[in-house]
């Protein structure tokens, strides 16, 4: 990675591609319901930003990029889903993790490896997952989310190029007398400051 990965003085690696602030108005997310499911189009503001870096164990240093997801439901305008979390990559061994919490009592560590750019390099690719039968990439969640709207399993993958981003996400779900449902969101946004 490059000196225009450096943000004063820190060098954010892949990680720098996504600071800034990004707009998007073709979400659709789909999430259970007690008898069916409902989709429903949507649109968001992402802002990432740069937070420096993190030492563990005196070993381990890793660049660390803040964010906050705001996303809003088009039929109503209100906002259906709020999501803090951070981004930490590690250039010793290129490995990504994302972090999160939404607020229903749920966390999330997922974790991947960085792709290798695509042939022209101008794509990056962030692909992390986590699973709750894990201890290390994994979900935990409060007693009643445990018991009543279980998330086994989660996966995010975020395509960056230039000032375009797309998503797709895959929460997987244990809830009504569903097993395993695919709570989905895709969208795809554009850096606006
Ligand atoms: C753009 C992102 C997302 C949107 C728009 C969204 C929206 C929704 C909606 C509309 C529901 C069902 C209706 C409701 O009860 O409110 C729901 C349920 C749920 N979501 Fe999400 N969600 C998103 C991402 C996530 C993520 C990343 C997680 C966790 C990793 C998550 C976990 C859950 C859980 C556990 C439920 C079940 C609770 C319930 O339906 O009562 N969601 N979400």
């Amino acid at each position: 990675m490059g000196e225009h990965t450096t943000i004063d003085g820190i060098d954010y690696g892949p990680l720098a591609s996504l600071v800034g602030t990004w707009e998007g108005n073709k979400g659709v997310d789909r999430s259970p319901e007690p008898d069916g499911e409902e989709r429903n189009p949507y649109y968001e503001t992402i802002t990432f930003e740069a937070a420096g870096d993190v030492t563990n164990a005196e070993q381990q240093t890793l660049s660390v990029v803040r964010y906050h997801q705001v996303v809003s439901r088009k039929s109503n305008d209100e906002v259906f889903h709020d999501q803090v979390g951070y981004w930490l990559w590690d250039p010793a061994d290129n490995t990504i993790v994302e972090t999160f919490t939404i607020p229903r009592g749920v966390a999330v560590v997922a974790g991947g490896t960085l792709a290798a750019p695509d042939e022209a390099g101008q794509e990056i690719v962030f692909e992390v997952a986590a699973d709750a039968s894990s201890p290390e990439f994994g979900i935990v969640q409060a007693p009643f989310m445990f018991k009543q709207a279980k998330t086994t399993a989660f996966s995010h993958t975020i395509t960056v190029k230039g000032d375009d981003m797309r998503y797709s996400e895959s929460t997987i779900l244990d809830i009504y007398d569903k097993k395993s449902y695919d709570h989905s969101d895709v969208n795809t946004l554009r850096r606006t400051g």
